[in-house]
């Protein structure tokens, strides 16, 4: 019982209360304002030089890569004009010391290499073509999925602002990205042009556009995986920095007609000063241990990245307690069959290492439903090297999960509802698309539900509102994503 009784009161650190959520609202609208008024905010805001998206009956073919966590995806789409598409993909691992690597360089000849390998498996004719006769076949359009901040000035164009989720190239920052891959892809002579560069958010944005049925356009493009982010249609007279942008280029290098631009607002960073976001000593801990510390707060409190890493040190300020009757992961006689337990911890059990724990053991965890939580209790074993824990320990475990996991949706909905409420499209619109992509949203258990409850208690959206919000999984989204956002910059190119 005592440990129950610790572990609750640990767990309700985590809570995130009606008052608190409408307060993280209020700030996060602030911020955007904040953000589309001057560049070097919180929530950066950054405008993506994309116009319009698209209603399904584009076509052609593009490639399209994608470098934004552990893989690195080349794909060719075709889009075939009906709201469908095919898509021939291969997928490789970023080694880690390509992540960290001194020399870019490394990292971008890496990835032009994939290319090469994907189009002599995949476009051979068109490969062999262009080496045996150059300027004989056009040139692919290629979009650029590239996951990390970039203050764009171009659709092709853009400066690094900072590396997140793990990877650090110090030598990278402030660069031309586009420019780092054209440069690799013309040392290996390959038939590809880097014609549009996208966050994976604006990706996500442009595949629902394209691929939900229904006459509105989808607002919200989100990620919740890795790391977290959003993009969102504003109108261009709402991004007041951009006349400032414009006069530095020499007048505006988009297409203004349509009056709205997508706007990738970085929100990782929102609340960096944490007036609103929860603060537990475990995020703080989290925070200091960080390769960035200070910087993407919110998404250390949401994205996939951390959650583990925020479980596994409850977890282990638990098992440390001086609280002797509450003992957790040690050796205990049970309530539930007065059974002895010897309970084993690996000496180099991923409890022990920073990192250590997979969100994908949050998931697993926040669906077992089995008798005295067995499916817990192998994956303890089997992820952390936890042997025989008794049935308490992984009741307490599974306490503190669905409090870190609640508390990440929940954050996630102040976001999201912040976008709604600041675009008023609850006002103008029958319903607001949000397109969404990640293994959070993917395979955590519940997290639109808890992303739902939060919306019904925010205040400016309620429970009628709450009905009126369409959420889909955009799959595909960075690559698709990409082509689409290619295809607009070949287009814009033609005279
Ligand atoms: C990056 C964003 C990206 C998000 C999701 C964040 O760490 O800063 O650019 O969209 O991860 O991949």
């Amino acid at each position: 019982m005592a440990l129950e009784k610790e572990a609750k009161r640990m767990a309700a650190e985590f809570e995130y209360s009606k008052d608190d959520l409408n307060r993280g609202v209020q700030h996060f609208m602030t911020e955007m304002r904040e953000g589309l008024g001057k560049t070097g905010g919180h929530i950066s805001q950054i405008p993506t030089y994309v116009t319009a998206v698209p209603n399904g009956t584009e076509k052609g073919t593009f490639l399209a890569v994608d470098l934004g966590g552990t893989n690195f995806r080349v794909c060719s789409i075709t889009l075939h004009g009906n709201h469908t598409f095919s898509l021939t993909q291969s997928k490789v691992a970023v080694p880690r010391t390509l992540m960290e690597t001194q020399v870019a360089a490394e990292l971008f000849s890496f990835l032009a290499k994939q290319i090469e390998n994907f189009l002599k498996t995949h476009h051979n004719d068109h490969f062999e073509t262009h080496k045996a006769k150059p300027g004989q076949v056009a040139y692919f359009d290629l979009g650029f999925t590239f996951s990390f901040p970039v203050e764009q000035v171009g659709i092709n164009k853009g400066a690094l602002v900072r590396w997140t989720k793990g990877f650090s190239i110090q030598e990278a920052i402030g660069k031309d990205v586009c420019e780092l891959l054209q440069k690799e892809i013309d040392a290996l002579n390959l038939p590809v042009k880097v014609s549009a560069l996208v966050n994976d958010t604006v990706g996500t944005l442009m595949a629902r556009s394209y691929t939900s049925p229904g006459k509105e356009s989808t607002l919200i493009g989100a990620i919740f995986g890795t790391g977290t982010n959003g993009a969102y249609v504003e109108r261009l007279s709402n991004i007041k920095k951009m006349k400032d942008i414009d006069e530095k280029q020499g007048g505006a290098n988009y297409d203004t007609t349509t009056g709205l631009m997508v706007i990738n607002t970085e929100w990782g960073s929102f609340d960096n000063a944490l007036k609103v976001l929860p603060d537990t000593p475990y995020d703080r801990a989290l925070d200091k241990e960080s390769n960035n510390p200070g910087i993407q707060m919110f998404e250390k409190r949401v994205s996939g990245m951390f959650l583990g890493e925020i479980l596994r040190r409850a977890m282990l300020a638990l098992h440390n307690s001086d609280n002797s009757n509450a003992s957790f992961l040690k050796d205990k006689t049970s309530a539930d069959n007065d059974l002895t337990t010897t309970t084993v911890i690996e000496p180099d059990s991923a409890l022990f290492k920073q990192w250590g724990i997979d969100t994908s053991f949050l998931s697993i965890v926040e669906e077992d439903q089995s008798d005295h939580l067995r499916i817990t209790k192998q994956v303890l074993e089997k992820d952390l090297g936890i042997q025989a824990a008794a049935t308490e320990d992984a009741i307490a475990i599974k306490m503190l999960v669905h409090a870190v996991g609640k508390r990440a949706a929940r954050l996630a909905a102040v976001a999201l509802g912040a976008v709604i409420l600041e675009t008023k499209r609850l006002e103008t619109d029958g319903f607001v698309d949000i397109g969404v992509d990640g293994s959070l949203v993917e395979y955590y258990p519940g997290f639109e539900d808890y992303i739902r409850e939060a919306f019904r208690e925010t205040q400016g959206i309620g429970e009628e509102g709450e009905k009126k919000i369409r959420i889909g999984l955009a799959k595909d989204g960075s690559g698709l994503g990409a082509a689409l956002i290619a295809l607009t910059a070949h287009d814009a190119e033609k005279p």
